[in-house]
């Protein structure tokens, strides 16, 4: 279960697209898993597989915290436990339950966790500990596999090429001067900067989040301004890029659609390129060739097969 993907707490949606009358399913990592709120409006989660035949239970409905399935009506609470059988009211329910998982809202948003015994919690993001920001999302699945999609958000030397006439604009003059990259490891994942000509150069900082987000920093003078990237693996080679911008100013709900529009401009720009890079996942860096402005990405892809990739399986299987 969550191969490859597993024991990792992940950021799957804002919580305010998880609602009480309504079943929120998405797919991450090979398994499908159902949101929803329970009767006392606390975010829950289950795999999207009912125990009976395994159909989607988020084609079902949710009243009251309780899930129904939709081949033959079995309820499941927000712990996955059995609460009706028709039919069979002799049933043990104690054997017919669900799996659940472990899930957390927090700053506006719904961290799920990929394994059953977590002995850590996430990583609180500093720009959302303050209440007066925005946070606006929208998500595009690309034929590639994440790990190529995670590397594309933390590399700067492609912007002036990939985004010529938007984001890359501004360092277009510089191509043939060195750049420098550095890589400052953090508890959240890393901090990512760059000089050109031993300067500071252009604006926008980028950090790492451990173990597949990326937030852009922004912040015009006195505003608060940030993109956060993450990168989820549905099935092997597709990923779902969900871009979440949080912003201080221009709150109302009316601006969304025009953040959203540059953000998926600038996507597209990378997406069509990203999506024909072979092999399909990183390999290891020995397999392709680097220059020193690699750094970022080299240093992604050595988390990624010491800590991400087989490397954390979970003791305790999914019990079914
Ligand atoms: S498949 Fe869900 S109740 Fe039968
Ligand atoms: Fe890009």
């Amino acid at each position: 279960m969550f191969e490859n993907f597993s024991r990792l707490w992940v950021i799957v949606a804002l919580a305010s697209e998880i609602r009480t009358d309504r079943l929120t399913p998405f797919v991450i990592a090979g398994e499908r898993v159902v949101l929803f709120r329970d009767a006392a409006g606390k975010v829950a989660a289950l795999v999207d597989r009912c125990p009976h035949r395994g159909v989607a239970l988020s084609l079902g409905n949710v009243r009251d915290g309780i899930v129904e399935c939709p081949f033959h009506g079995w309820r499941f609470d927000r712990d996955g436990r059995n609460c009706r059988v028709p039919w069979n009211p002799d049933a043990k329910s104690e054997r017919l339950g669900a799996q659940a998982l472990i899930v957390r809202e927090h700053q506006g948003l719904v961290w799920l966790y990929t394994g059953f015994d977590p002995d850590d919690e996430p990583v609180p993001i500093e720009a959302l500990r303050r209440n007066d920001v925005a946070l606006c999302a929208q998500s595009s699945v690309w034929d590639a596999h994440w790990t190529r999609v995670m590397e594309n958000m933390l590399d700067t030397p492609h912007l002036p090429f990939v985004h010529r006439a938007t984001i890359g604009r501004r360092l277009a003059p510089y191509v043939d001067r060195p750049m420098r990259m550095h890589w400052q490891s953090t508890p959240y994942g890393a901090d990512i900067t760059r000089e050109v000509d031993g300067e500071a150069a252009g604006s926008g900082r980028l950090a790492y989040r451990f173990p597949n987000a990326m937030e852009l920093v922004i912040d015009p003078p006195g505003r608060l301004f940030r993109l956060l990237a993450v990168c989820t693996p549905e099935l092997e080679g597709r990923t779902r890029l969900t871009l979440i911008t949080v912003r201080n100013f221009a709150k109302t709900r009316l601006l969304d659609p025009v953040f959203r529009r540059m953000n998926a401009r600038i996507a597209a720009e990378d997406r069509r390129i990203v999506e024909s890079s072979v092999p399909r996942e990183v390999p290891p860096a020995s397999r392709e060739v680097s220059v020193a402005t690699d750094r970022p990405t080299l240093a992604f892809r050595k988390i990624y097969f010491d800590r991400i990739r087989g490397a954390r399986e979970d003791p305790q299987e999914y019990r079914r």
